[in-house]
């Protein structure tokens, strides 16, 4: 069978989620061309065409030529004006379909923009994307909702655990499930899109749901203490109050702020809601055969390969 697509540009091929990505592309035989600002640090195998630029129409018009498809993984201070830029010349190229720089929190939802208003933008710009569908163009968005990552989460303290000191943060009782999915299954399921009519057809125009497990912070705890065989030191986290004052500080301009806000609509209930038990828009991942272990696999797993794994760079650089 023939892939729906050849030719795909990624943007921010080198970071926690491009460098999986393109490299289950290349495992793949996608052709794959990347998009790199100058004097970016990232790194790429010989065999990526890169494309130096500055996100400028002209610099962005001579990479998508030919492109089939754009993978968006910019970083949280990208997703705004260098999307738009991509989205302008991707239309004007005829890319076929387009990612936005999602792969985190469910933005489709009302809640979650409430929760964490600068991912409203995140939201304009499928809009942006859709009004120039109503004007005519063809090109196609996927968004990928991934959760919390469970491995690079794991691993920077993302999660609320702190595996070198043995401590934990519960939010409130720990007792919330959230959807969290590993860095390996996302990338498997964007290629899984690419490579796979079906796949392709039934992400068209849509949001997408991907899961490695959904658990609470307590069943993680309890896993990576059986795992790790040590007791950790617990201090509980009041959600209402580290919102109202995280909300607070946002508002004030204080963007770190934000962080606090997704775990919180990772770990905590709004109006009553487990807002990142993505479960309950069915597994895309799953539905193509893609799935991982138990998290008590999952926990041995990480721990036992984590000096291996690409993200390392950016919280331990010695084992
Ligand atoms: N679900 C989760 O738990 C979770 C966790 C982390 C991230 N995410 C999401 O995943 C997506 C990708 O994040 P990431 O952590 O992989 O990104 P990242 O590693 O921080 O950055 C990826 C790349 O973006 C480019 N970039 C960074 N700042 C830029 C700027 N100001 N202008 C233009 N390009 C810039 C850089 O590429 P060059 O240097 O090559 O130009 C960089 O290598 C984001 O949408 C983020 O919110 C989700």
């Amino acid at each position: 069978m023939p892939k729906p697509v050849q030719n795909i540009i990624i943007a921010g091929a080198g970071g926690n989620v491009g460098l999986p990505i393109l490299e289950e592309c290349l495992k793949a035989s996608l052709k794959v061309s990347v998009l790199t600002r100058p004097g970016s640090t990232s790194k790429f195998p010989d065999i990526v065409k890169v494309f130096t630029t500055d996100y400028s129409p002209a610099s962005l018009a001579l990479a998508f030529q030919g492109q089939d498809v754009v993978l968006s993984l910019l970083g949280l201070s990208a997703i705004g004006d260098q999307q738009y830029a991509l989205i302008e010349a991707a239309v004007k190229a005829g890319v076929k379909r387009f990612f936005p720089s999602e792969f985190g929190l469910d933005t489709a939802s009302a809640q979650v923009l409430a929760a964490v208003p600068p991912f409203r933008v995140r939201a304009e710009l499928i809009d942006t994307i859709k009004a120039k569908q109503a004007a005519g163009s063809p090109m196609e968005y996927t968004a990928v909702v991934a959760g919390l990552f469970l491995d690079w989460g794991f691993f920077v303290g993302f999660l609320g655990l702190d595996v070198e000191q043995r401590t934990a943060e519960l939010w409130d009782e720990g007792n919330v499930p959230f959807t969290a999915t590993n860095l390996s299954v996302v990338a498997r399921t964007v290629v899984k899109i690419l490579t796979d009519a079906a796949a392709y057809e039934a992400s068209r125009n849509a949001y997408i749901y991907t899961g490695s497990v959904t658990m609470t912070q307590t069943e993680l705890l309890a896993a990576t203490e059986k795992a790790t065989d040590a007791k950790f030191a617990v201090t509980r986290i009041e959600s209402q109050k580290l919102i109202a004052e995280s909300s607070a500080k946002l508002a004030g301009g204080d963007f770190a702020a934000m962080l606090p806000l997704v775990q919180a609509v990772g770990f905590a209930r709004f109006h009553g809601e487990a807002l990142t038990d993505l479960r309950k828009y069915g597994l895309f991942n799953e539905k193509f055969g893609i799935t991982d272990g138990s998290i008590e696999e999952m926990v041995a797993t990480m721990l036992k390969h984590r000096f291996e794994l690409p993200y390392v760079r950016y919280i331990a650089p010695t084992p």
